[in-house]
């Protein structure tokens, strides 16, 4: 059955804008946290603690978590800040900026792990087990992502059961939820409900989050696909922006406003505000001089 309301975890600030080759100014980071706050983000990826030198434009986390908490109108509205941190030393960096969840990310794919955070996939989980007790003491909500759960840009078809296995294997250390990501966006329903089913097996469907991207077209078909599974909490970036700088050619995830029209239209809640995120997906496009191509949002803003 479908769930009668969906927590949408908002990427844009970290996924949406991590690949962005030109320097983004922090304010406009900020300015951008902001205003997806008002239009009602509950829960919001703001920063990747990872090497500069990996992906440069996630630089200044730190700054921005910084702004966001000196913002007295923001307090009230608790969210729930959250970090990507592929080591100790990024995990300390998210203790450090006052976030409340932490995301270890691995992969269904050796090829992309050893691409994306240089190390096999068995590694990485070691690597994380400190990372976890740390997150544990801090009482830090820990997230563990699984790319390439549907496809590998390098080593193509990926079977079914290796997001469960490593799903199972994060669960181990102590990763609470699980979001198992369509990198490059090349699933399609039918695989979508397998491997979602193989996961939720594994560690409780309630636990996983669904990560589309959006390049074949597929991701809210995707998303249709888990609810029907009870998954009830999705990844969404704003005006569809994004990509991942190690997965050539993949869009940005599935913008939220479509996914907002989607599910408002079946009557499930959001607790966000479509009109809100429209001006703010047009804004944010325009800042890093992008077209806008959420298709929801650009038929609101034409109206
Ligand atoms: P490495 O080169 O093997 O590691 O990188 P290292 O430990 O040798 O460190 C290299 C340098 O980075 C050192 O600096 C470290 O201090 C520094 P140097 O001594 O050369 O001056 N360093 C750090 N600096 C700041 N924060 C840190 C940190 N760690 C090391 N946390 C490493 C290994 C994991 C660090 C690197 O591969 C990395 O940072 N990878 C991140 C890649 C990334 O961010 N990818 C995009 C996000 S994942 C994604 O988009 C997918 C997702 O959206 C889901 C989906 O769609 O699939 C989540
Ligand atoms: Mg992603």
């Amino acid at each position: 059955t479908v769930p009668s309301k969906v927590t949408l975890v908002e990427v844009g600030p970290r996924d949406g804008l991590q690949n962005e080759k030109t320097p983004i100014a922090t304010a406009i980071k900020i300015d951008l946290c902001k205003q997806l706050i008002e239009a009602g983000v509950q829960r919001l990826e703001a920063a990747a603690f990872v090497s500069p030198k990996w992906v440069p434009q996630m630089a200044d986390g730190v700054d921005v978590l910084a702004g966001l908490n000196a913002m007295h109108a923001l307090k009230a509205r608790k969210v729930s800040y959250s970090a990507l941190v592929p080591n100790l030393k990024g995990m300390e960096a998210a203790i450090e900026a006052g976030v409340q969840e932490a995301v270890v990310f691995t992969a269904a794919s050796e090829a992309f792990t050893q691409k994306n955070i240089n190390c096999t996939i068995a590694e990485s989980i070691e690597r994380f087990k400190p990372v976890a007790e740390l997150a544990r003491t801090h009482g830090i909500h820990l997230r563990g992502s699984i790319s390439c759960a549907l496809g590998c840009p390098y080593q193509g078809d990926v079977p079914t059961q290796n997001a469960a296995e490593v799903a199972l294997r994060l669960q181990d250390i102590g990763v609470q939820e699980f979001d198992v990501a369509d990198t490059i966006g090349v699933g399609t329903a039918g695989r979508v409900s397998q491997v979602f089913e193989a996961v939720g097996q594994r560690v409780g469907i309630h636990a996983v989050a669904g990560h589309f991207h959006d390049t074949y077209g597929q991701a809210l078909a995707n998303i249709l696909a888990a609810l029907q599974l009870g998954v009830a909490t999705f990844h969404s970036s704003i005006a569809g922006l994004g990509g991942c700088p190690y997965a050539k050619g993949a869009t940005g995830n599935v913008a939220t406003e479509d996914v907002v029209y989607m599910l408002h239209g079946m009557g499930i809640e959001t607790g966000l505000n479509l009109n809100r995120l429209v001006q703010t997906g047009a804004w944010i496009s325009g800042s890093v001089g992008k077209p806008y191509i959420s298709r929801a949002g650009r038929a609101v803003w034409n109206k």
